[in-house]
């Protein structure tokens, strides 16, 4: 997936660059495309819309630093990203994936940096909100474990 189909209306609603901004009902239905929420009803959307913020980065914005503190979680909702870990090949993501969990996961700095690929819109979380998103949805943490351990072989193939 390159782009969430509501990824454009999306884009369109938030305000200008960088500018943070609560993302509200009004984007339960661009939630309801990412993988990562698919099992979640329309009032757990609206409980992770209300925790939200839109948050958008130009071309090669770097948005998370290998070795940072991690800080928040992110989904991509519309653009692409390179995750460049310092040892290793970089990682494509685009829309509807999600990064940052790591450092939020196990209390460690960041495994690898985070850089946009061209204009990128994502949501993020507050490590205390994340943390109490996966305490009160286990079906949100499931799929969460489900794409790590995808990850996790596809690092292992490529080592
Ligand atoms: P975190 O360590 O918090 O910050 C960097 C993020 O990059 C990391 O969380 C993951 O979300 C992501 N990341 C690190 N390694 C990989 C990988 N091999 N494949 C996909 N994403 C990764």
């Amino acid at each position: 997936m390159s782009q969430l189909a509501a990824g454009s209306a999306a884009r369109a609603a938030v305000p200008g660059p960088r500018e943070p901004d609560r993302m509200g009902r009004d984007w339960v239905g661009v939630l309801a495309e990412v993988p990562l929420f698919r099992s979640l009803s329309r009032r757990h959307l609206k409980h992770v819309a209300s925790v939200a913020r839109a948050r958008r980065y130009g071309a090669g914005s770097s948005i998370v630093r290998a070795g940072d503190p991690g800080s928040g979680f992110y989904v991509l909702i519309d653009g692409a990203v390179r995750v460049v870990p310092p040892t290793g090949r970089p990682r494509r993501l685009q829309a509807g994936d999600f990064f940052g969990e790591m450092a939020l996961l196990d209390d460690s700095p960041r495994s690898a940096s985070v850089v946009a690929d061209g204009e990128v819109l994502t949501m993020t979380i507050s490590r205390s909100a994340f943390s109490k998103l996966l305490k009160h949805e286990p079906s949100l943490a499931h799929e969460l474990l489900r794409t790590l351990a995808a990850r996790l072989r596809a690092a292992e193939k490529s080592d």
